[in-house]
């Protein structure tokens, strides 16, 4: 019960990694707030933490939308009073298209670049304050391997917005480290979620053959 009396909003918990956050936060105690743009899913997944005796509220959030953002630090406020711990997860990945640069759509691109990279912007923008009023707390950027990725791999963008998360949470880490709040990115590689149901196989099996451990992570 290390999260006792704590209070964890995970962005993009409906399903995959973020289903795993919200869970594990409620094992140990924290009320979690799943914040998710998928109405069905986020109910279920909040269901499921109350059911097994956790604290959950599912509060629908376009992570794209400061209106949403806002509206999400205004529910959590009346209704639990601050916040400690922030996951910024939410992104584009189950189904995400692979494009070229010179190819891409750019309403998707321009999309994507809010969902996956500015989010993180928006939701600490708006949920920072209230961590600060309780005299601190921790954010986790959800980065990704793929910052890392060649140039050229499909779907470039992604790497561009983890690239674009990674520089964020430093300069993030320094401004909200003032007021002891902690802020750090995780950059999982390779990871078996919903996300990869759709990739076909070959794929999958040449993206393990790579890895150092010969098999996808867990979440
Ligand atoms: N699975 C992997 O291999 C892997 C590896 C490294 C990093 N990641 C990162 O981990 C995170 C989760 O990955 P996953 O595999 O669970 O992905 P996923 O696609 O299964 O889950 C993403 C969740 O975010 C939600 N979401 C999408 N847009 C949103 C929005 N605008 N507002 C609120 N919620 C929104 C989706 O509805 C979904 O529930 C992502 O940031 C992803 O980039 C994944």
């Amino acid at each position: 019960m290390r999260f006792e009396n704590r209070v964890a909003v995970v962005t993009g918990s409906g399903q995959g990694i973020g289903e795993t956050y919200a869970r594990m936060l409620a094992v140990e105690g924290a009320a979690v707030i799943v914040a998710e743009i998928n109405e069905q899913q986020g109910q279920r997944v909040a269901d499921a933490i109350n059911g097994d005796g956790g604290k959950a509220l599912f509060v629908k959030t376009d992570v794209a939308s400061t209106d949403s953002c806002q509206a999400l630090a205004d529910t959590v406020a009346s209704q639990f009073g601050g916040v400690d711990y922030l996951v910024n997860n939410a992104a584009i990945f189950a189904g995400m298209r692979y494009e070229t640069p010179m190819e891409v759509d750019l309403a998707y691109y321009h999309r994507f670049l809010e969902v996956n990279m500015n989010s993180v912007l928006y939701v600490t923008r708006a949920i920072a304050p209230l961590m600060e009023k309780r005299g601190g707390g921790a954010i986790v950027n959800q980065s990704s391997t793929a910052a890392n990725m060649d140039a050229g791999s499909g779907g470039f963008y992604y790497s561009l917005t983890k690239l674009g998360v990674n520089s964020l949470t430093g300069s993030l880490a320094l401004e909200l480290g003032t007021k002891n709040i902690r802020v750090n990115a995780v950059a999982p590689g390779p990871t078996s979620t919903e996300a990869l149901a759709g990739v076909p196989k070959e794929v999958i099996d040449n993206i393990v053959a790579g890895l150092p451990l010969g098999r996808l992570g867990t979440t």
